[in-house]
């Protein structure tokens, strides 16, 4: 293989400050965490609750093992389906208020499953500019039309959904909590459009599942839109401190995705074992009121502190608190005299966001203590 053109691809990141290197992590998740080597504190991580190396889930999880064996063999369609997954789907759809839920190995491949699944060459999706990757894949990957709505923008929303024929299939897609900005999507406008236009709304609740909500259960409970969201999309792999997907919704709903799902239907089942965690984290998740105080705490007295010292913590209001810089090449700048100083940030830059909004993107947990939240802040005096 001639590699000419992929170095220098490779080179042209590296020169416009985007280039991606792996840093390896030799310890478990946490607030302090071994990086390359050295003991530093961790400000990047998505595990919100700290649950990703709970005693708890770990317990669950080898107890497991022990039970199901590790491997699930095959797909769900074929013999992996195996009680774990099902426990774990009705617990979700308890805890969700849903009908139903299914299941995905990934939130990547279950946007990548769902959306495809529901739409097609003459439908269309909207979808807000700032979504996940994953949604933009899923949309391409479902041959629809994309129409991506300026970030959180109704009257730019209600100006599309216009002039689409009524009859058109239509679906409106968002994050709930933006993964970069860490703002909230204004979910009861968007849900108040759809009906007005005849719209599917679907959610993607990475980011607020385990976080917001009386229960923890996302954005959809925190302003009580159970029963007006047709898809309800979150992952355990964030404040649920595991790894996969879920999708919850209807029994049709479900029935439908297991048979059109490709992403679904053409991949082998998550470890049982991992199933079984989930639902141990789940548990958490439901007991988590303390959980959830202590990190709006944490949360809002750094991005208050943040704010003090000048830093445009953007329109965030969740746990993660972006800090704009603008330039890719200032941004990882910054980003490695915080690792001197011991204290892991990820600058992060086109295409990941878009261009002249490279960031630091700090993710506040509940593990971290007030002398954690202190070291970061004078360790942001000196940039
Ligand atoms: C909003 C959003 N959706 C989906 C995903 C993908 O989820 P997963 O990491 O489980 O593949 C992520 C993060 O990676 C995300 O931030």
């Amino acid at each position: 293989m001639n590699t000419t053109f992929l170095k220098k691809d490779l080179q042209d990141l590296e020169s416009s400050g985007i280039y991606r290197a792996l840093k390896t992590v030799d310890s478990p998740q946490g607030r302090q965490i071994t990086l390359e080597g050295k003991r530093v504190l961790n400000f990047c991580s998505n595990d919100y609750l700290g649950l990703a190396n709970d005693a708890r889930i770990k317990a669950a999880a080898i107890e497991a093992v022990k039970e199901h064996g590790f491997g699930s063999g095959a797909s769900r369609s074929i013999c992996g389906n195996m009680a774990p997954h099902e426990k774990l789907e009705a617990d979700l759809a308890q805890f969700k208020n849903t009908e139903s839920a299914l299941v995905y190995s990934s939130g990547y491949m279950a946007n990548t499953g769902i959306i495809p699944a529901l739409m097609d060459r003459r439908s269309v999706v909207l979808s807000d500019k700032l979504n996940h990757a994953s949604i933009i894949d899923g949309t391409i990957l479902s041959r629809a039309k994309l129409v991506r709505y300026p970030h959180a923008d109704m009257q730019a929303l209600e100006e599309i959904l216009k002039y689409l024929p009524v009859t058109q299939r239509k679906l409106i897609v968002t994050d709930t909590v933006f993964s970069m900005d860490g703002d909230r999507a204004p979910l009861k406008e968007i849900v108040d459009m759809a009906r007005r236009y005849e719209a599917t709304v679907m959610v993607d609740e990475a980011h607020a599942f385990g976080v917001l909500g009386k229960h923890g259960s996302g954005l959809v409970e925190e302003l009580g839109l159970e029963w007006q969201v047709d898809v309800q999309m979150g992952t355990l792999s964030k404040a649920a401190g595991c790894f996969g997907a879920y999708v919850c919704g209807t029994k049709v709903l479900r029935d439908f995705l297991i048979n059109k799902s490709r992403s679904f239907i053409y991949t082998t089942a998550m470890p049982p074992a991992l199933a079984q965690a989930a639902r141990t984290a789940l548990q958490i998740i439901r007991q988590g009121d303390q959980l959830r105080f202590n990190l709006q705490e944490n949360t809002d007295h750094l991005r208050a502190r943040l704010g003090m010292m000048g830093f445009d913590t953007m329109n965030s209001s969740t746990p993660i608190i972006p800090i704009l810089v603008k330039d890719p090449v200032q941004a990882v700048a910054m980003s490695k005299q915080l690792l001197q100083k011991g204290i892991f940030v990820h600058a992060i830059r086109p295409p990941t966001v878009p261009m002249g909004t490279s960031r630091l993107r700090l993710t506040v947990t509940v593990t971290h203590t007030q002398e954690d939240l202190e070291q970061l802040l004078n360790a942001m005096k000196g940039l």
